[in-house]
């Protein structure tokens, strides 16, 4: 049978579609990536005679975390979850990865920090958060009350930096998880980025890896030649999961054409347009290491979702689409849920590595992937 083909935009309405509420623009300057046409040939999947009567949507990550369902929220674009408690059902997500969080407090990059792109933004924050100390004691105490597991996202300039953020969260009630943040300059070896060496990225995952049992998220940045032997070293100094992307380096020229528009010159780009480079780092990843990875880039719906799932990912976060509508995560729980019971599968983990290689073994494309 022929494949049924449906013109959609990038968002997944019908073309010619009027703009739903949820692509209304939430916060001056950050607006959903303008909707461009594509053709999608979509599958005719032969619809279970019996759907399944319950789907379980739960995510083992190890050491005890059990995520309720496979959409987290991505680090930097939710604050710290409670800004959004009146508009979202916080408790109905399936984890909430909060902004980054570092030994001191942080004031942040100079002006402007924000910009659009064609299908994304840039950003350039820096980091701007109160401290460890103050996220404890202003935000713990409600977590703990919370259903939805906290990941507190660690940022740091050291690895006694990461270390020590480390220990003072743990044991804390509220926090379930840490994910590292090792796109950060590592001062003391000239400024080189902690996730674009295996070396550097192993040593900083081992000596948090010593300092805590809290289960262990590390996050992989796109900006490298080949992410493989990064997640491998990670996940052998014992991290209990990858997530992956963070943002890809840019930049944008100020419309004088005088500097770079950016107060710090560089920003990290996010949003539809770096989806791509996400699904090729997952599918990469997933098959270098045993332990799950987690997606995150440029979802803004369910075909998102089904995308990474089928490159391995065992669940996904949402960032920036967050922006323009902060319903988006729980409404994707509810979609993926039907989505489970019209293909006739009792979980979202049968959907997982639908894309990979079929042969056991075989490498991910022989070596080396982009060849135009
Ligand atoms: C405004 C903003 C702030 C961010 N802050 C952080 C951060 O503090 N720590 C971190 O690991 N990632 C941070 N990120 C990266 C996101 O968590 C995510 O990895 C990235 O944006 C890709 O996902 P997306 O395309 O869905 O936004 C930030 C992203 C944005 C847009």
């Amino acid at each position: 049978m022929r494949a049924k083909r449906r013109v959609v935009t990038a968002t997944g309405r019908p073309a010619g579609a009027s703009r739903t509420p949820s692509m209304r623009r939430v916060r001056p300057g950050i607006v959903t990536p303008q909707p461009r046409v594509r053709v999608e040939a979509r599958p005719a999947t032969p619809l279970p005679s019996q759907p399944p009567a319950t789907i379980d949507l739960t995510v083992d990550l190890g050491r005890g975390l059990v995520l309720p369902n496979p959409i987290l929220v991505a680090s930097g674009t939710f604050g710290y979850g409670i800004e959004y408690g009146e508009v979202v059902e916080v408790d109905r997500l399936g984890a909430i990865c909060c902004k980054g969080t570092t030994l001191k407090a942080r004031i942040g990059n100079p002006t402007p920090r924000v910009t659009e792109t064609p299908g994304g933004m840039l950003n350039s924050i820096g980091l701007q958060n109160p401290g460890v100390d103050a996220v404890i004691e202003k935000y713990a105490g409600t977590w703990a009350g919370w259903k939805v597991p906290v990941i507190v996202n660690v940022a740091g300039e050291s690895v006694s930096d990461y270390v020590e953020v480390t220990r003072r969260l743990e044991g804390v009630p509220g926090i379930a998880g840490i994910e590292l943040n090792i796109s950060c300059p590592n001062v003391g070896r000239g400024g080189l980025q902690f996730a674009i060496d295996a070396g550097a990225a192993g040593e900083v995952t081992a000596a948090v890896r010593r300092a805590t049992d809290l289960p262990l998220l590390v996050k992989l940045s796109p900006n490298v030649a080949d992410i493989r032997p990064i997640a491998r070293a990670i996940a052998d100094a014992g991290a209990d999961a990858l997530t992956a992307i963070n943002t890809l380096s840019g930049i944008a020229v100020a419309p004088d054409r005088r500097r770079p528009l950016l107060g710090n010159i560089y920003g990290g780009l996010s949003g539809p347009a770096v989806k791509p480079v996400a699904l090729r780092v997952v599918y990469e990843a997933s098959q270098a290491v045993k332990i799950p990875v987690i997606a995150i880039g440029g979802v803004t719906e369910l075909a998102d979702v089904l995308d990474f799932l089928a490159v391995g990912a065992v669940a996904v976060q949402v960032g920036t689409a967050i922006f323009a509508d902060p319903t988006l995560p729980v409404r994707l729980v509810d979609e993926l849920t039907a989505e489970c019971r019209r293909v006739g599968v009792a979980s979202h983990r049968d959907l997982i590595g639908s894309a990979l290689p079929k042969k056991a073994g075989t490498p991910s494309a022989k070596g080396v992937e982009y060849r135009p």
